[in-house]
């Protein structure tokens, strides 16, 4: 899985892309599909790193998980509490599958998260949630052990931020808690909303996700059900900021503009037009950009931290000055250097990218370090002049499925 994405840069790009759906809500469907005492059809996941990293899970707990055509058949009652070690270590999400063991079997063994580095990322949110509904939390190194022989029972929870994935292991707690859990200061993040959507179709009870207080009445008997995740929107601002970077025109289809608003609407702002319309959106771009001065990356609906080294990488040849500021994470632009190689003006100092002026691109051999900084090289290299290697793949891999063969359908020299 290992190796170089090709790009020759500098041809634009133009046609019709399709969406595909959210790695972000995927990962956690599968964790929720363990809560289900028959499995679930997930229907067209992409094909992810990720995704075969969280069925190992599944199957290592004792649960079906399994592709059946463009489906995935997941979930149904667990057997097995402890986790693999290779697959929960590398990924984020695999803290996700804690509380759903932990309340199907009374414990749980695992391991804390690895993912990309893009900064501290502990999951203390998430065991402190877990404890007021009563677990018990014991860690030795890298490893860890929950246990609640008596069942987890509701809590009122009040998050120290509001965490996409400490609200996830807590929606998920919850339908399998004993009585009410309150979730207050959760995460407006639009795939926690699917995945309360998912829960309710499976028959538990969630209400109000997508504000910041979600009530879940516990304890209700879940079946599996065949579902469709949302649209990944940081695939579609991918898709945005690549034809910003290389020009052109494409139309990016199968995913509501207003979930990535901030990103056409900073598109826009330097210079790109776009069009909105039911479920799509057109990216074109004929001349050249202009910077856009602060943009600071916040929950959502603001700015996705994720979109941002993808928005900083289609700017960076753009006139003028661009300083980007993350909230979220302490190290998201660890591509700057490989942006820098390819003749970027750009510096970081802590949370903030600052492009100091706009200058052409050349090609270069870059690496990626993490999935949205690799893709923001890639993204970076389609508007250079000659070719670029791009190492690190296997980052790009863990949350872009066909994204090499999209390009080239839009007409990118890219592999
Ligand atoms: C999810 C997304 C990721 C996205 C991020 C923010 C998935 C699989 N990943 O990650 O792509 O960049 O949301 O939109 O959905 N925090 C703590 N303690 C905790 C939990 C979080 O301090 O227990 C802090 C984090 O360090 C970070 C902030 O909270 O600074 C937000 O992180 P969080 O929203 O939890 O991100 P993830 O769910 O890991």
């Amino acid at each position: 899985m290992g190796g170089r994405i090709k790009v020759q840069g500098g041809r634009p790009l133009y046609g019709r892309a399709q969406v595909p759906p959210a790695k972000n809500s995927v990962l956690p469907l599968l964790a929720a599909s363990v809560l289900c005492g028959s499995p679930a059809a997930l229907l067209g996941p992409p094909r992810l790193s990720d995704v075969e990293d969280c069925l190992a899970i599944l199957r290592a707990a004792g649960c079906q998980a399994r592709w059946q055509g463009p489906n995935l058949l997941a979930g149904g009652p667990p057997s097995r509490c402890r986790l693999p070690q290779a697959q929960a270590g590398r990924m984020r999400a695999s803290i996700l599958f804690a509380a759903p063991v932990l309340a199907r079997l009374g414990r749980v063994e695992t391991w804390l998260p690895g993912g990309c580095r893009i900064g501290s990322r502990p999951v203390d949110w998430h065991l402190s949630a877990l404890e007021r509904m009563g677990a018990r939390v014991c860690q030795v190194g890298q490893r860890l052990v929950l246990s609640a022989p008596s069942g987890l029972h509701g809590a009122c929870l009040s998050l120290p931020g509001p965490s996409v994935g400490a609200t996830e292991t807590a929606l998920l707690a919850g339908c399998a808690a004993r009585g009410r859990t309150v979730v207050e200061n959760a995460a407006l993040e639009p795939e926690i909303f699917d995945l309360a959507q998912f829960l309710n179709r499976c028959g538990g009870c969630v209400e109000g996700a997508g504000t910041s207080r979600i009530v879940i009445e516990g304890g209700r008997r879940l079946h599996g059900t065949a579902y469709r995740p949302m649209p990944d929107r940081i695939f579609a601002s991918t898709l945005a900021c690549a034809v910003a970077s290389a020009r052109g025109r494409v139309t990016i289809a199968g995913c509501s503009p207003g979930l990535y608003a901030p990103v056409l609407d900073v598109l826009e702002q330097a210079g790109c037009w776009v069009l909105r319309g039911a479920g799509w959106a057109s990216v074109g771009r004929a001349g050249p950009l202009r910077g856009v001065g602060l943009l600071e990356t916040g929950v959502y609906p603001g700015l996705a931290t994720d979109a941002a080294p993808l928005v900083a990488a289609a700017l960076l040849s753009a006139r003028g000055q661009t300083v980007l500021v993350d909230h979220v994470f302490e190290a998201r632009f660890g591509c700057a250097g490989g942006f820098e190689a390819m003749g970027a003006a750009v510096s970081v100092r802590g949370r903030t990218l600052h492009i100091h002026e706009g200058r052409p691109l050349h090609g270069a051999d870059v690496t990626a370090g993490d999935l949205r900084g690799g893709a923001a090289l890639v993204v970076a290299a389609l508007g250079a002049r000659g070719s670029s290697r791009i190492a690190g793949r296997e980052y790009i891999a863990r949350g872009y499925g066909g994204l090499e063969e999209m390009l080239r359908s839009l007409g990118a020299r890219i592999g």
